[in-house]
């Protein structure tokens, strides 16, 4: 299993769009796929038809005092999709009440490490969505991932959330054996705009080893897939949005090597 966070503390750059993305593209490798929502906004359950408000099969039972999560429980929280091989964990409201509690207590920031230990044989990728803000649920994404996705929307003031989101791998690395690789990726780019232009360049110039050397451009298919609630890939596998995550998938393959991860390993038993 090959545990993604999609992850940046700025909301509307591409971090749910990217998790369906990189999702669907998997599973028609044929990959085992699983999202994770991790976001209490719920926009990725919520694209595929789970109201953040009611769905009662969710990501916030992964979250149960140690031990409190059974196996039926688990499995209960797995979704599937109109797409082979795609499964999701909904995001809900309720994930709002864990931000207060404590990372340390209980090694409540290991719960979706925990949880995804015992799921290591039903998926081959776990793609999460992370939520915008510093908390034990983006404490969770980051300790559970092998490698970490950073829409960057191509815009000037992008640029803060950028530092703000390498602060806090800084801090998670503190307690990592290896620090966390990650890649920065151009969302939302626009090559008629100076400001799409000039943020990708500075991105580029300030971060050259981290910046995916492409962009994902503004695509309304995109946008429409989400408002049908189907993939980018069923509605339009053809689109420019579409290949351009296929292309940075081809990257994030490259990148991360098909070995055990360690931490999967040592979560293992
Ligand atoms: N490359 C793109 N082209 C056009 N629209 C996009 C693109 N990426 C995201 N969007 C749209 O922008 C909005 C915010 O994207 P979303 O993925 O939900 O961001 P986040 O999860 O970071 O809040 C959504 O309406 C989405 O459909
Ligand atoms: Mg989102």
């Amino acid at each position: 299993m090959r545990v993604w966070s999609v992850a940046n503390q700025k909301g509307g750059v591409g971090k749910t769009t990217t998790t369906v993305a990189l999702g669907c593209l998997l599973a028609a490798q044929g990959k085992r796929v699983l999202m994770l929502d991790l976001d209490p906004q719920g926009s990725l359950g919520s694209y595929f038809g789970h109201s953040p408000e009611v769905t009662t099969r969710r990501s916030f039972d992964w979250f149960a005092p140690s031990g409190k999560l059974d196996d039926s429980q688990l499995d209960a929280s797995i979704h599937d999709t109109d797409t082979a091989q795609l499964y999701l964990v909904p995001g809900t409201t309720a994930l709002a009440t864990l931000e207060r509690s404590a990372v340390s207590q209980d090694g409540m920031g290991l719960a979706v490490s925990r949880a995804l230990a015992r799921l290591w044989d039903r998926f081959d990728y776990v793609i999460i969505d992370s939520p915008p803000t510093l908390g034990v649920l983006l404490v969770n994404a980051l300790a559970a991932s092998e490698q970490v996705v950073v829409p960057v929307q191509t815009e000037f003031l992008a640029i803060k959330g950028v530092e703000r989101m390498l602060n806090t791998l800084q801090m998670i690395n503190r307690s990592r054996r290896q620090p966390l690789p990650y890649l920065l990726v151009p969302t939302l780019f626009d090559r008629r705009t100076q400001a799409s232009v000039s943020s990708f360049r500075y991105l580029r110039k300030t971060w050259p080893d981290h910046v995916w050397n492409s962009a994902i451009p503004v695509d309304t298919r995109l946008r429409d897939a989400s408002s049908r609630g189907v993939t980018p890939l069923a509605l339009d596998p053809t689109s420019r949005g579409i290949q351009a995550y296929a292309s940075l998938l081809k990257t994030l393959l490259k990148t991360t090597p098909e070995v055990a991860p360690a931490t999967g390993a040592v979560a293992h038993g």
